[in-house]
């Protein structure tokens, strides 16, 4: 089983890496390019491409900046 990575990234999208499909409401698939090594999905609600990142997190003032809890 091939395991799917989602990374967080500071300020921008979701970095998904790893084989995936993305679908949407109706189940129908977005087209996502198999050679490209990942995907990146909108976090600010700014892409005009959504649900794929355009970049406009970088100009639309976005912050987030997530970390997981430390391993107990
Ligand atoms: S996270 Fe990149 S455009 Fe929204």
């Amino acid at each position: 089983m091939t395991r799917v990575t989602i990374r967080v990234r500071d300020n921008g999208p979701l970095l998904i890496e790893g084989p995936i499909e993305i679908v949407d409401a109706e189940g129908r698939p977005f087209p996502v390019d198999p050679n490209k090594p990942a995907c990146a999905l909108c976090r600010c609600g700014h892409s005009q491409k959504k649900p794929f990142c355009d970049g406009s997190h970088k100009t639309c003032g976005f912050q987030s900046v997530e970390r997981a809890p430390a391993p107990a």
